[in-house]
């Protein structure tokens, strides 16, 4: 395999391909709650139902999901690309990012946003970490559904993560 050479314009051109949606992951670890974008995800398994999740190594919500062993997805609706910008820019302190997205703590003791179409509560039961990102593999334990809709699409953002 050593002369292999990676064509890194193809490379970015076809994973940009892959179709995503936009969540908002939430995470807590004690009295903290933190919640951020993500598109990186997908369905793992039907039985048990597991999701696949990248997160940025260098995140804070990275070591929260690994030091709790949880997370959640929140599922946007199709027209909440606004709440989708507040969950990915700075925010002041960990979890600050909720002060404009009043949520509930659902039955894992995970953020489930209040306007979000729904969310599904997940307990850790793998990782790879390897590159810039860690995939999480989450076994959903709760589904909590608040109205159904179409869902928010990465392609309807204009916005790019990926390649
Ligand atoms: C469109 C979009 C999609 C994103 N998807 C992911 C993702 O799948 N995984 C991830 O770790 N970060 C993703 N991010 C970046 C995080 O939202 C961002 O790094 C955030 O600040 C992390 O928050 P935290 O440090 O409070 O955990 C995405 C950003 C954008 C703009």
């Amino acid at each position: 395999m050593t002369d292999v050479v990676l064509d890194a314009a193809a490379k970015k051109t076809l994973l940009r391909k892959i179709p995503h949606g936009v969540f908002i992951c939430g995470v807590a670890e004690g009295e903290e709650v933190n919640g951020f974008t993500a598109s990186w995800v997908t369905q793992g398994s039907f039985e048990p139902p597991l999701v696949v999740m990248a997160v940025r190594s260098d995140s804070t919500s990275n070591g929260m999901i690994q030091r709790s062993g949880r997370f959640c997805l929140n599922v946007l609706a199709a027209d909440q690309k606004d709440l989708a910008a507040v969950f990915f820019k700075p925010q002041k302190g960990v979890g600050g990012r909720f002060d404009a997205a009043p949520f509930s703590l659902g039955p894992l003791g995970l953020p489930v946003l209040d306007d979000a179409l729904g969310a599904v509560e997940c307990t850790l039961v793998g990782q790879v970490a390897h590159g810039d990102h860690t995939v999480f593999v989450g076994e959903v334990k709760t589904a909590t559904l608040h109205r159904d809709a179409p869902a928010l699409e990465l392609s309807a953002t204009g916005w790019q993560y990926g390649g």
